[in-house]
């Protein structure tokens, strides 16, 4: 059951102390009347929003209004067990403030687990800026300011990067105002752009999914379809191009998928059809949640492997893959190169050891992949024990560590 901290309009900087402190209760009415009052929300809306999040199995949601530009802020903090709560930033646009504030918790659990099986410090933590309209300019370099200045206030429980609709640019904007942003260093002035090693990791995986599919790891002569030519999509195309890949490329974005059709000289297919156009891999690297129980029963490919978060509408459809012969590279395993790279890089790393750590995605997956074929079951749910074991392991490590063995003073 988690807890939902809204923070009233205006009041950043006061409330998120408050926050931090405990002291929560007593603002957090004023907060909820004020975002009636202000129309951001009707008592239906903000009751719908209290119960998804109360429900959810994470620790806390903190949500916050922002007045100048109309859009929501919701920070969705899943699992502190490893360490701090880190994961990208979206901006994108919903139909209602409880939709972005379930994509935010949802992201927020893809997070832990990534973590985790990379064998890192971080804990699961997303965050999703639903946006009424556009923002450009001094209004979205406003928005990030605001949003920078609560993640400082928050004082690091929670951290961020790029995600899907944000920018290196966008970062270092946010880290104008916080210290808690990891798509920027700050040492140099230099963005640091996650996209082109999960990229990285993305190609190594579908080449790992090859070799245990065909026992032959070469894309060259395979046909790979990419659905998503976004910041992980455009530059996973390229690399697969120089492989010798055949390529077929889908986006939403016309413009974008004609001009990097022309550009590799490949196919291209209207996003409705690309799930049952015939292919070797099937690439997700757009929104979440594509593939459906309808969708899985029309895919026309051998291997699913790509960059999306949460490409699975529900854990289930992963079994149906299985059924199905379609061998499923888990989301958060393959698409793990930014979070690999991220803090890395952060930390002053060169981008080639950088890439080497996200090569090694190859290994973690073809474990996966051998633990589950022993099992006769999707590579899911190896991937989801391997989590689980290494959660579990810290925290017994941290029981041990909190029950110090005091012996007994001996009598004088
Ligand atoms: N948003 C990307 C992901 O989901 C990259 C990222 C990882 C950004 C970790 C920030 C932190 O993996």
């Amino acid at each position: 059951m988690a807890e939902l901290k809204i923070i009233a309009v205006d009041e950043i900087s006061r409330a998120a102390l408050l926050i931090k402190r405990g002291a929560q209760s007593c603002i957090q009415e004023a907060a909820e009347s004020a975002l009636v009052e202000t129309c951001a929300v009707t008592r239906a809306e903000l009751d719908e929003l209290k119960q998804a999040i109360t429900e959810w199995c994470g620790l806390q949601v903190i949500a916050y209004y922002d007045l100048p530009t109309a859009s929501w802020v919701f920070i969705a903090l899943h699992d502190m067990t490893l360490g701090p709560a880190v994961g990208g930033c979206r901006i994108c646009t919903y139909p209602k403030p409880v939709d972005a504030a379930r994509d935010a918790m949802r992201l927020a659990e893809a997070m832990t687990r990534k973590w985790a099986v990379i064998d890192s410090d971080f804990g699961g933590g997303k965050s999703v800026i639903s946006i009424a309209r556009p923002l450009a300019g001094a209004e979205r370099a406003g928005l990030l300011e605001r949003f920078g200045q609560l993640l400082e206030n928050l004082g690091g429980i929670y951290q961020t990067g790029e995600d899907l609709g944000t920018s290196p640019s966008d970062m270092a904007k946010m880290a104008e105002a916080t210290r808690y942003v990891h798509g920027f260093d700050r040492a140099t002035g230099r963005p640091l752009d996650p996209g082109p090693f999960t990229a990285l990791g993305v190609l190594v995986g579908i080449k790992r999914s090859l070799q245990h599919f065909y026992n032959d790891a070469a894309p060259k002569g395979r046909t790979i379809l990419i659905q998503g030519l976004g910041h992980v999509g455009g530059p996973l195309a390229r690399l697969l191009q120089r492989e010798g890949a055949q390529l077929i490329l889908s986006d939403i974005r016309e413009e974008r998928m004609k001009e990097l059709a022309q550009e590799l000289g490949c196919l291209m297919v209207e996003p409705e059809t690309a799930q049952a156009t015939p292919c070797d891999v099937y690439a997700p690297c757009a929104m979440g949640g594509m593939l459906s129980r309808q969708a899985v029963s029309s895919l026309r490919c051998n291997v699913v492997a790509g960059a999306a978060n949460n490409q699975l509408e529900d854990a289930e459809v992963a079994d149906l893959l299985h059924e199905r012969k379609i061998l499923y590279a888990p989301d958060f395993v393959i698409n793990a190169g930014g979070a690999i790279s991220l803090p890395l890089l952060h930390k002053g790393a060169s981008e080639r050891e950088a890439s080497e750590r996200v090569e090694g995605i190859a290994r973690t997956l073809g474990q996966i992949f051998e633990e589950a074929a022993g099992l006769n079951e999707s590579p899911l749910h190896a991937a989801e024990r391997k989590a689980a074991r290494v959660l579990a392991r810290a925290r017994s490590r941290s029981l041990l560590e909190a029950s110090t063995f005091v012996p007994a003073a001996k009598d004088s």
